[in-house]
């Protein structure tokens, strides 16, 4: 693996899971592999699990880390390329981004979706660059549209907990005072599709997501007919996608927020999140501190997930 920023990077989906499992039985097996290779994290955006647990996750292989928040403490960097520089931005990302290869042997990048161009965030405008011009290897932290170390996490928990070969699992919108980017919703399909599990996604009209992630899914409109009989519940909040309202809050109705009455019409069903996650908009206190709840599991493989990735970086790099 050079890169890992789709579900595609990372091969047979079966494999990753018995990597990671055995990167979460064995965390401190391969601490040789990073000696003297430097990990360098950078955030345009804030964070807490994904800082920790990829810091952690690169000590475990004995690598040194550097982390970077673009937005605290370095110079604010232009992206536009051609434009007159005059403004509060005194470096340009086409040097930056070099300058932070020469410096690291794997870089880490976190950039969300800006919501002012739908184009220029579903090209993936600044991993790519940081893909193209940094010269190393690139793993997405959370980009635009894709959050995969959440994601390959988030498989691993439902392969630890699923008590069916194929469970049913259900990604359902929820209200949030906040536009959120689909990068979450979009890559738990993609990795949800690659294990082939029983996926049902639910939404409120007008959240239909980037149909080339949902093509071949199952949408159900009401949220109470997804839940029958489902084995893990993966509550998200996202904005809309599609024009003009790409972007944009279109409903924040706490009819849909995840209460014991929905989880009651599941099969004793599992509660996830990515977390942060904002209680009784998104969720329940009383479904969050249930006995079912596994955000902190979840957050937990996020080490598990960020190792088994960069530890296969690193061995490519042997
Ligand atoms: N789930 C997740 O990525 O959390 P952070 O935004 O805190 O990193």
């Amino acid at each position: 693996m050079r890169n890992f920023i789709t579900v595609n990077d990372i091969g047979d989906i079966k494999e990753a899971v018995r990597k990671a499992q055995y990167v979460k039985a064995n965390p401190f097996a391969d601490s040789h592999l990073g000696k003297n290779k430097t990990m360098l994290l950078i955030f345009f955006n804030s964070s807490l699990r994904t800082r920790l647990s990829t810091q952690k996750a690169a000590l475990n292989l004995g690598m040194n880390v550097i982390v970077l928040d673009v937005n605290q403490g370095a110079w604010k960097l232009e992206t536009e390329r051609g434009v007159i520089m005059d403004s509060d931005k005194p470096e340009h990302i086409l040097e930056a981004i070099p300058v932070m290869g020469s410096y690291c042997d794997i870089i880490g990048v976190r950039s969300f979706a800006q919501f002012q161009s739908k184009s220029d965030d579903y090209s993936e405008k600044i991993l790519n660059q940081f893909i193209q011009l940094s010269g190393k290897p690139v793993i997405s932290m959370e980009a635009a549209t894709r959050h995969p170390l959440q994601s390959f996490a988030d498989l691993i928990t439902i392969e630890e907990h699923k008590r069916v070969e194929r469970p049913k699992v259900v990604l359902s919108w929820a209200p949030h005072p906040k536009a959120l980017p689909q990068a979450v919703p979009n890559s738990f399909v993609e990795w949800m599709k690659a294990a082939d599990y029983d996926l049902v996604i639910t939404h409120p009209e007008g959240y239909e997501l980037d149909p080339s992630f949902t093509e071949g899914c199952r949408i159900e409109y009401d949220q109470k007919k997804a839940f029958e009989g489902a084995h893990f519940i993966y509550g998200k909040n996202w904005s809309a996608f599609n024009d003009p309202n790409y972007g944009k809050v279109l409903s924040t109705d706490r009819s849909w927020t995840i209460d014991s009455e929905k989880m009651a019409l599941t099969d004793n069903g599992f509660f996830m999140h990515c977390l942060p996650v904002r209680r009784n908009m998104i969720v329940t206190d009383e479904v969050i501190e249930s006995a079912n709840s596994l955000v902190i599991p979840e957050a937990a493989n996020r080490v598990v997930s960020a190792q088994t990735v960069i530890k296969e970086i690193l061995l490519g790099l042997q």
